[in-house]
C-alpha cells in the first residue's frame, strides 16, 4: 500500500510494538480474550519499516499476516507479552504499545479441564503487570515510549490521565464507542497527545492512519 518513498526519517533506530490481544488461559481448554484484531499494530509495523527502521513486532494471537521484513515474536499471555516487551524495550528507540493487554488473568490455570458443576461458577482474576508502565518506568536505555487508549466516553481525560500516570511520551486516544472505527475495523481516528498538546487525526484507513502516527513520533525524536 506504500506505493511512494517514504523519507526514511527512522533509519538506524528500532521500533518494538505490541499488537493483538492477550489470551488468558483458565484451564487446557479454556481463555480470556478480548477483540482485539492486531490490524493498527500491525500497520504501525509496516509504517515503521517504510520509514526505514528496523521493526520487532510483539504479538498476541491474531490471524494476520505480519510484514516480512519485521522480527516476530508471538506470545499468547499478559506475562508472556511483558516479559518479551522488558527484553527488547533497551535496545529500542521507540517502543509503542498498540496491545489489547487483558487487565486481569486467572489466579490458577486449572490444570485439568474444569467440570460443569452448579448454577453458578465465580472465577478469581489477578492485576496483570502494566507493560507499557514498566517500559516507561526503565531509568537506563528507557525509550521514546507511546501507548494507546482505548475508551468509550470522556475519551481526553481519560487518555490525558494515563500519558501522565504511565510517565509516558505519548499516547494515542481512539473513542471505540464511535461505529465503523477502532476494534476489528479497517479504519480508524486517533487523538496524540503529548506534553507540547494534542493533535486530531480524522477517520481514514489504518494503513495511512499509522504511518501519520509513526512521522509524528519521528519528528519527536529529531
Ligand atoms: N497496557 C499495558 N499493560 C497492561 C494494560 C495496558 O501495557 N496490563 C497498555 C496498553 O497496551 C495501552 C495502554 O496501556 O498502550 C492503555 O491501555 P488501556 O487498556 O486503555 O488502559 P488501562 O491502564 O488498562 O486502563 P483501563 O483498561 O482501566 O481503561
Ligand atoms: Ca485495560
Amino acid at each position: 500500500i506504500c506505493t511512494p518513498a517514504h523519507k526514511q526519517v527512522l533509519a538506524g533506530k528500532t521500533v518494538t510494538i505490541t499488537a493483538g490481544p492477550t489470551r488468558e488461559a483458565l484451564d487446557p481448554v479454556r481463555y480470556i480474550t478480548n477483540h482485539s484484531s492486531g490490524k493498527m499494530g500491525y500497520a504501525l509495523a509496516e509504517a515503521a519499516l517504510a520509514l526505514g527502521a528496523k521493526v520487532n513486532l510483539i504479538s498476541g494471537p491474531v490471524s494476520l499476516t505480519p510484514p516480512t521484513q519485521c522480527q516476530v515474536y508471538g506470545v499468547q499471555s499478559a506475562l508472556d507479552m511483558h516479559q518479551q516487551a522488558l527484553a527488547l524495550a533497551p535496545q529500542s528507540d521507540i517502543f509503542i504499545g498498540c496491545a489489547a493487554v487483558a487487565d486481569y488473568r486467572a489466579a490458577d490455570i486449572a490444570e485439568q479441564k474444569m467440570k460443569k458443576q452448579g448454577d453458578e461458577l465465580t472465577l478469581t482474576l489477578v492485576k496483570n503487570p502494566d507493560i507499557i508502565a514498566d517500559v516507561a518506568a526503565l531509568t537506563k536505555q528507557r525509550p521514546f515510549t507511546v501507548g494507546f487508549a482505548a475508551e468509550t466516553q470522556d475519551v481526553a481525560t481519560y487518555a490525558k490521565g494515563k500519558l501522565r500516570n504511565k510517565n509516558l511520551d505519548m499516547i494515542c486516544a481512539n473513542d471505540v464507542a464511535k461505529q465503523g472505527q477502532g476494534f476489528n475495523s479497517d479504519n480508524n481516528a486517533l487523538t496524540l497527545f503529548s506534553a507540547e498538546g494534542e493533535l486530531s487525526l480524522p477517520l481514514t484507513c489504518k494503513h495511512k492512519l499509522a504511518l501519520t502516527v509513526m512521522e509524528n513520533i519521528a519528528a519527536k525524536l529529531i
